[in-house]
């Protein structure tokens, strides 16, 4: 029986990088039932709100989705569409996979990123603070580690990488200046990763000189998991090691649901002129088939995306090519066996 999955196609190049994605999976042969829903400002226009009550119930339904960027309205009254995500299906894990491709600057690196993705200095607990007349003499931001999120999104990790032999899990921290935070994430993935010693290699790396060593030699790295702020900014740097954003697909776990996606936006600039490079959703797709079982497509799918790439004719300007988004995918298509 086909797989129900939601399909947000998104604003801006969205319509048009999800449409190239559900040819390729349909053309694999996917055994997948969209339910198209809109959000973002295709929500607004719909609903006058950018995540709808009907997109939120069909993935209550679903349990799965596939999204598409979405361009976040300005103004008073709209409701956050990743706060509202997070807040209703509890998406904790931000997993972010980087792999090279087409050997550039670096040849070999095959990176999984584990964000905490509900706490930190995320939480959204700020305030200014008046000191004499002046009322906003300083900002207060307020980052909250608690031992039930660091356990969790330490123990995904690791479950992770059994699941998908990986040998190693860096944690990322700074412990050695915010002692009581990251203090307490540290002494539980210490804990955490007891429980995996002689399953799964263990390190610790200090935040900053983790920066520097994913510049000088990110091969050396694995998973990495890491809090909130810290994942976000390394999530990028991570993408910029193998080709940007075009290639960088996301997921995000959660106890209700699992959302995949592109970590690139809407691209304005380049929408409504099929030049869009469609790899990062495309990969993104293929994690939620491997999520829903269908691992044998995710793997075709990717060793055509991979082929296409790396045999250079048709590509994406992105890429260094002039082809368009329609031709890279009838070639990704061609490649399909
Ligand atoms: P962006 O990621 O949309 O674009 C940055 C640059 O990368 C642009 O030059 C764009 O043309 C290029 N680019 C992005 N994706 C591409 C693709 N698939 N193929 C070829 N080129 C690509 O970031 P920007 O401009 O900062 O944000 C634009 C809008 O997207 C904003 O409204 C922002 O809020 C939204 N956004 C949404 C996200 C989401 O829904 N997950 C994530 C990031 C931004």
């Amino acid at each position: 029986m086909a797989t129900p999955v939601t399909l947000i196609p998104g604003d801006g190049i969205g319509p048009s990088i999800a449409d190239a994605t559900v040819r390729i999976l349909a053309a694999a042969g996917a055994d997948v039932e969209w339910d198209r829903q809109v959000a973002g400002m295709a929500g607004v226009a719909r609903w006058n709100d950018p995540i709808p009550d009907a997109t939120l119930d069909s993935i209550k339904r679903t349990r799965v989705a596939l999204k598409g960027p979405l361009e976040t309205p300005v103004g008073e009254g709209f409701r956050s569409i990743n706060v509202a995500l997070r807040k209703t299906f509890d998406l904790y894990a931000n997993v972010r996979p980087a792999y090279t491709i087409v050997p550039g600057r670096f040849d070999n690196v095959d990176i999984v990123l584990v964000r905490e993705n509900t706490e930190g200095l995320y939480i959204g607990v700020e305030h200014y603070v008046k000191i004499g007349d002046d009322p906003k003499a300083a900002a207060e931001s307020v980052a909250i580690i608690t031992r039930h999120g660091s356990e969790r999104i330490v123990r995904y990790a690791f479950e992770y990488a059994i699941a998908n032999n990986r040998q190693k899990v860096t944690l990322v921290h700074k412990a050695n200046i915010l002692k009581f935070s990251q203090g307490l994430f540290l002494d539980v993935g210490r804990m955490i990763a007891r429980e995996y010693e002689g399953r799964v290699q263990f390190e610790e790396r200090i935040i900053d000189a983790m920066a520097m060593h994913l510049v000088m030699r990110p091969e050396q790295f694995d998973v990495v998991v890491t809090t909130n702020l810290f994942g976000d900014i390394l999530s990028d740097e991570i993408s910029g090691l193998v080709g940007g954003l075009g290639l960088a697909p996301g997921a995000n776990f959660g106890t209700n649901a699992a959302i995949f996606e592109a970590v690139h936006g809407t691209a304005p600039d380049i929408a409504g002129k099929n030049i869009a490079n469609p790899g990062a959703l495309v990969l993104a797709a293929c994690m939620m088939l491997d999520h829903i079982g269908d691992r044998g497509r995710a793997t075709s799918i990717r060793n055509a995306f991979e082929g296409t790439i790396r045999d250079g004719a048709v590509l994406t300007r992105d890429l260094g090519g002039t082809s368009t988004t329609d031709q890279f995918t009838d070639a990704v298509i061609a490649r399909l066996v």
